[in-house]
């Protein structure tokens, strides 16, 4: 037995399978369910029924919104399995494919399931012509990150035929349409935003490997897509694929609670991804680089990071449940150098800042004790324009990649038959009741 001490003097007591809360000297019991592997829940859905109390808990930090079986992350030990695959293993061996049909179904393929999902993802790469159109009302300096909400969002309006959620085969051509498309859309965004035409995809090309010609090629001249290039952008999507509960995911999930369509549920899930405390860290991470320029700088910046009162924050640098190096983060600076060294880049300036920015910031006393380390972001942004991509363009790659991992949670929220709409309550602070006056005596 365990008791823990609250501010109100009420004490929990946890044994194997149950609490105990006692509140105003009354005992409440709460089942306490276990998981494979990780922290327990104490489930306290019945809390307000029989207290009238809500649990406070804003960014959710000891919340767990759902059950899953697909992605779990051990933050302290830096560990990172997709159904119990760690993904060390699965960006060194594996195909950004091979992963994304383990997220939807739960085993690794076997080779004529892998053969059969890569045929079904080429069918479904191209986009319906119309949708061209679509994209010539946007300015041609738009975000391409607001070109992706809008035309993802729009996609329901051209794919009606596999928006009921209630019918597993359109769920699952939904699903399918989703990953087949989005390397599309978004070479699309970028094409559009730097007047060049769009270009087709090519059924000859594995994913990576179509998705950078349709970024890269131009009608002028014959593009053959580099193989070290087109593996590293591979396994950077491996990396970016799914991350348990994050606030984008979370987003998807609470959109599809309500039974919205899958197209706008993704939608939902690009537009939480854009924010630069979230998805957007890796273009503000090498703007961050770009900003300090030499390594002499670093100590202004880390002192910058460390001051309160100074909004600048090391981009790149924490993370919610990482309190440890953030497993993705090796990787992705291990293909950092593989890009760098493909290209003959090795003495790019911006990484000899990176790698020492990390190198004084984990010595220093600040970061160990708050357990900041580099995350994903922090290597991303250097690589990614390595790859011949601009700053504006890494969330929409983050994006491309994190759509499986959606798609996935999505599919899994909406198959669980305990499944509710989402409807978080509050502590309310504002005014007490009170009667309106006209506006002549105010
Ligand atoms: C992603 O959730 C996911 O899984 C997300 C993601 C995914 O795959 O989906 O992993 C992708 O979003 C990675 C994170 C990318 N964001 C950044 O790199 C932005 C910089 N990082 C921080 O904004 C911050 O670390 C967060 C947002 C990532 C985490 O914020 P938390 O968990 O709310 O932590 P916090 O802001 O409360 O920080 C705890 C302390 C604070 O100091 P105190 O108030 O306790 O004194 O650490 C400090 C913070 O000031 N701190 C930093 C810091 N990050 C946190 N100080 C300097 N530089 C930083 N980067």
């Amino acid at each position: 037995m365990t008791t823990a001490e609250t501010s109100t003097n009420d004490t929990i007591n946890q044994d194997s399978d149950k609490s105990t809360l006692i509140i105003e000297g009354k005992p409440y019991e709460m089942p306490v369910y276990g998981g494979s592997i990780g922290p327990s829940v104490i489930d306290i859905s019945r809390l307000y029924g029989q207290t009238g109390k809500f649990t406070y808990d804003p960014g959710f930090t000891s919340t767990a919104s759902c059950e899953s079986k697909i992605t779990y992350i051990d933050g302290d030990e830096g560990v990172l399995l997709h159904r119990g695959y760690p993904i060390d293993q699965l960006a060194d061996q594996g195909t950004f494919l091979e992963t994304c049909y383990l997220l939807l179904y739960g085993d690794l393929p076997q080779k004529s399931q892998l053969d059969d999902f890569e045929k079904r993802i080429t069918y479904h790469t191209m986009l319906h012509e119309q949708m061209h159109t679509f994209y010539r009302g946007f300015r041609r300096d738009a975000h391409p990150m607001a070109i992706m909400v809008g035309v993802v969002g729009a996609l329901s309006a051209f794919y009606h035929d596999s928006t009921d959620i209630n019918d597993p085969v359109q769920r699952d051509i939904a699903s399918l349409r989703m990953i087949a498309k989005m390397p599309t859309i978004a070479a699309m965004a970028y094409k559009y935003s730097i007047g060049q035409p769009f270009v087709s995809p090519q059924n000859s090309l594995d994913y990576s490997a179509n998705f950078l010609n349709m970024c890269f090629s131009v009608p002028a001249e014959d593009y053959k897509p580099n193989p070290v290039l087109s593996r590293a952008m591979d396994r950077i999507f491996i990396l970016h694929a799914d991350h348990e509960q994050n606030a984008s995911t979370s987003t998807v999930r609470l959109a599809g609670s309500s039974g919205a369509n899958p197209f706008a549920c993704i939608a939902a899930g690009i537009a939480c991804l854009w924010g630069p405390a979230h998805g957007g860290a890796n273009e503000a991470a090498l703007q961050m680089l770009e900003e300090i320029g030499s390594v002499d700088q670093i100590p202004e910046y880390i002192r910058r990071s460390k001051d309160k009162s100074d909004p600048f924050r090391l981009m790149g640098f924490g993370h919610r449940v990482y309190k440890n190096y953030d497993p993705r983060a090796t990787v992705m600076q291990k293909t950092c150098h593989e890009v760098l060294d493909a290209l003959d880049l090795k003495d790019e300036p911006l990484l000899q800042v990176a790698i020492e920015l990390e190198r004084i910031a984990r010595e220093d006393e600040y970061f160990i004790e708050k357990k900041l380390y580099p995350n994903i972001d922090f290597y991303s942004g250097i690589t990614l324009r390595a790859l011949g991509f601009p700053p504006e363009m890494f969330t929409v790659l983050f994006a491309l990649a994190r759509t499986v991992g959606w798609i996935a949670q999505w599919r899994e929220m909406i198959e669980d038959p305990s499944q509710r709409i989402g409807r978080p309550r509050q502590l309310y602070t504002g005014p007490t009741s009170r009667d309106f006056i006209p506006v002549d005596q105010r």
